[in-house]
Formats: C-alpha cells, structure tokens, sequence
C-alpha cells in the first residue's frame, strides 16, 4: 500500500503486538491481522529483517522512539495504550506519513476518582492511619489529629482538559471552589481563571496537576510554584511526572514548603528514589489512574477498534492531533 494511501484490508496486515495485550483486544486484532508478538513491543529484540519489513501497525504503550519507527520500514499506524502519548515520538511518526492513535475519554471518570481519592488520602492520612491500625497502635492511643483538611479550602486544576473538567465536577459536589490553569480559558465553565500556574497557586491551597508531559510543561511545579501555594499547600500530580522539578518537590516536602503531596507519576517510572521514599508527607501510587480491569479493557479494546478501522478503512477513530 502506498504511505498515506488507502490502506488494502486484504491480504492481512501483520501488526506487532506486546505480550500483555488484553485478550478480548488480542482476539479482535486476531480476527483481521497476522500478529507478531513480543514482550513489550521490543523492536530491538532482533526481530529478522524479513519480519520487520512485514510490519505495518504496532500496539504499544512504552517508547515509541525514531530509531524504532526507522526499524520498521513498512509501519503505517502506532496505536498508543493511553490517552497520554509522550512516550511516542508523534512528530517524527508525522514525518513518515504514519498516524498515530491514543486512547481518549474512555478514562475520564475513573482518573478523576482516583484524582480525588488520592487527595482525601494525602490530606487525611488514610495510609498512615491504616498501617496505625494493622501495626496494633490503636489498642493504646487514638490515631493524631490530621493536620490538613479539605474544608475551606480552595482547588485549583492546572489543565482543565477532559479529565481536569472530571475532577473539577467531583470537587465541586465536595463543596470546594475551583479554579484552573490552561493556556486558554475553557469554555463554558464558570470556575475562575487564572493566566498564569504561578498565580493559581499564590490563590489555592490545593493544587492538582493533569496535564500532558510535553515540552511545554517539562518542570512547570518548580520551586517558586510550589512556595506560592504555601505552608498549608498540598499538592497532587497524576498528569506525568516531568511536569515537576522533583527536586524542588523532594524539597519543598521536607522543609515545609508544601504541607504534603501525593504522585500517581513519577518521572522514572518505576524507579522512587530513596528521597522521595524517605518522606512521610508524601504518597507515591504506581500509576494506578486507570487501572481497573474495566477501564483498561476498554482502552485495549480502543486500542485494537483503532487498528482494525485504519486497516478498513484508511481512517482511525482517534487519531492524536
Ligand atoms: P486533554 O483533554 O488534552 O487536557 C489537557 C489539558 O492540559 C487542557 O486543558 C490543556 O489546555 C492543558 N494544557 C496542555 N498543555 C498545557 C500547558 N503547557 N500549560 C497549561 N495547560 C496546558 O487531556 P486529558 O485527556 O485530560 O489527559 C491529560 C493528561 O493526563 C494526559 O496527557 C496524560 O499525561 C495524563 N493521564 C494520566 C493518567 C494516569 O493514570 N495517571 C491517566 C490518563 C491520563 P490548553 O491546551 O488550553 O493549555
Ligand atoms: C495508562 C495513562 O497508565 O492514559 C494515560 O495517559 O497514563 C494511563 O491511562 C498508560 O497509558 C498505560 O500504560
């Protein structure tokens, strides 16, 4: 088929595939294409030549880098396991006619929940208070007074997108007033708007982060973000980890900067470093925010519709911008 050209649904595309692929998305894909598997979509697992060439979609949810897009001759589509697709090098694939699809919407709400339960867990102590308990300390004293709270305060979201409109909806049914940061107003939305990450945080004592890890949000909770949102500050991330100067996190948390703070992403993913371990005012979650069984088959049932409809068609249904 020619790059960029009406793709033949016939004879059968081969589409490499990782091992933990769900099984109802690996049936649908097995139904329609030849599949090479490997363990993580590993292309540098010397896949032979002749089988690379034969490739023309890939499923994936690790890096998706140029060297691997050039490994790959014949590629015409990379269809990502997530909505968040900054670990696929999307210009480069643009450059070589190849599309490139995520996995929007469908996470929406169960983001957002957990958006909120990790915030009701950092603010309220719920894993301190539950290892008080398993570690038989409430047989001889009452478990302290939290120092934080989510009365009176005030919530702001940095990225008021499709999941940042979710949790805003959650705050509100809390009794909390919410205001954002984007570059852009959103609109209909009656939260306030602020024009700067810097000035939301000087007027919120929540701040939550739920925007794509790019370069244009690489360290934006850096030092001065985070001393703005103050002594009594929390602060919860579950947007990507490089949206943060961890450092200036690790710091802020220890000194008193911030109150607390809880990550559903780091930026090594899975490596926390003793730093960060050694902090009791900070909850670490491993990148839980979609992960239920539901949710997850959902996307990887996207995943493969998104495949199957380029192969049909020439047309994805969710293809990045
Ligand atoms: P979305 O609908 O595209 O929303 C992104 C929001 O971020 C928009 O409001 C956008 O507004 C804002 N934004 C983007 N770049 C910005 C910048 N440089 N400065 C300020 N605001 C910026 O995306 P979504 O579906 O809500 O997903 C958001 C992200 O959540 C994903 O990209 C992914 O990284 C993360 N995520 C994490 C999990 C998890 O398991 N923890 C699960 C799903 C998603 P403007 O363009 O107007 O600035
Ligand atoms: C997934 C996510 O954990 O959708 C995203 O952007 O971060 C999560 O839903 C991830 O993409 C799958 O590994």
């Amino acid at each position: 088929m020619p790059k960029g050209g009406k793709p033949l649904s016939n004879p059968a595309a081969t589409v490499l595939i990782p091992g933990w692929m769900h099984e109802h998305a690996r049936h649908m894909l097995g139904t329609q294409f030849n599949l090479v598997e490997t363990p993580d979509c590993d292309i540098h697992a010397r896949l032979p030549q002749e089988l690379r060439a034969s490739i023309r979609g890939v499923a994936c949810r690790t890096r998706i880098d140029s060297q691997f897009i050039d490994a790959l001759p014949n590629l015409e589509i990379i269809a990502s396991y997530g909505v968040g697709y900054d670990a696929v090098d999307a210009a480069y694939a643009r450059s070589k006619n190849i599309i490139v699809t995520n996995t929007p919407d469908l996470l929406n709400e169960e983001v957002a929940d957990l958006t909120v339960g990790l915030l009701v867990s950092v603010v309220r102590e719920i894993p301190k208070a539950q290892a008080f308990v398993r570690e038989g300390r409430w047989k001889t004293s009452d478990y302290p007074l939290s120092r934080n709270t989510l009365r009176n305060r005030r919530i702001g979201i940095y990225g008021l997108g499709r999941i940042g409109r979710c949790i805003a909806r959650r705050i509100e049914a809390f009794g909390l007033p919410v205001a954002y940061y984007s570059r852009r107003p959103a609109n209909e939305v009656a939260y306030d708007y602020f024009p700067s990450l810097l000035e939301l945080a000087y007027a919120v004592d929540v701040l939550i982060a739920i925007v794509p890890g790019d370069a244009s949000t690489a360290k934006t909770v850096n030092a001065d973000v985070l001393s703005a949102l103050g002594p009594e500050g929390v602060f919860i991330n579950v947007g990507r980890g490089t949206v943060v100067d961890e450092d200036a996190l690790v710091g802020a948390l220890r000194t008193g900067t911030i109150a607390a703070a809880g990550l559903d992403v780091i930026a090594d993913e899975p490596n926390v470093t003793d730093d960060m371990l050694a902090l009791e005012n900070l909850t670490i979650l491993p990148h839980i925010g979609s992960a239920s069984v539901a949710t997850r088959t959902a996307m990887a049932d996207l995943l493969a519709r998104n495949l199957i409809a380029w192969f049909q068609s020439g047309a994805a249904i969710t293809p990045v911008p």
